[in-house]
């Protein structure tokens, strides 16, 4: 099952440490969340991401921005494009932001994450309450006209094999605590929109 290894039998126990997430939140006078971005290759995650950070930073607060392409860098640089891939590569990253997230940190997490149940996996790690599921929506459509990084072409030639919302699936979020429609939104406009509802959840 996602997420999970037994760890019965493995005389494996876990240790308490005498700072708690309450104590460290109350050290960076924040309080630790999960801002979770999805959405397909060229549907905007990044950059928003990143234009949240900036402004995040700016008002005082203590971040992280963990990005699928840098992640897949150095972690995660064993894993492909497979479903099986793409799934553990999301599990790390669920794990990995619900360690940032109990250090106090604002974390910020910019992955395709295809998969409902990877994402859901991803919520009930975190806790509900922290994790906020942004959706970057943009049909494929669009993404292909941006094409940024020039992907598309290359899916087209069939040099990319398995690519999100055409040859590998994206499941949509169903109910998004934040719905951002880049095709309507500027990034500063959608960058706003994560912002004010961060401001909210601080106070
Ligand atoms: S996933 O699905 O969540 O595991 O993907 P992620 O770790 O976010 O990596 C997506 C980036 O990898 C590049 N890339 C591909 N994306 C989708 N499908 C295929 N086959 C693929 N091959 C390479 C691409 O640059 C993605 O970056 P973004 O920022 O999403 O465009």
């Amino acid at each position: 099952f996602l997420g999970g290894r037994l760890v019965d039998n493995l005389n494996i126990f876990w240790h308490n440490g005498k700072v708690e997430y309450k104590d460290r939140c109350k050290h960076l006078k924040q309080k630790g969340m999960v801002l979770w971005f999805t959405g397909l290759s060229g549907s905007g995650k990044s950059t928003i991401a990143v234009q949240v950070e900036k402004e995040l930073y700016k008002k005082g607060f203590v971040t992280y921005l963990l990005d699928g392409d840098n992640v897949r860098y150095g972690l995660n640089s064993n894993l492909g494009f497979s479903n099986e891939d793409r799934e553990e590569n999301i599990r790390r990253i669920a794990e990995v932001s619900a360690l940032f997230k109990d250090a106090g940190l604002i974390t910020l997490v910019s992955f395709i994450s295809p998969f409902r149940k990877s994402r859901e996996f991803a919520k009930q790690k975190i806790g509900s309450i922290t994790f906020v599921e942004i959706y970057v929506k943009a049909d494929v459509e669009t993404c292909a006209k941006r094409d940024p990084k020039g992907l598309y072409k290359k899916v087209k030639k069939g040099v990319i094999k398995n690519f999100t919302g055409i040859s590998s699936p994206y499941e949509e979020p169903e109910n998004p605590d934040i719905l951002l429609d880049t095709r309507e939104l500027s990034v500063e406009e959608a960058a706003n929109k994560v912002i004010k509802f961060v401001l909210n959840k601080q106070r």
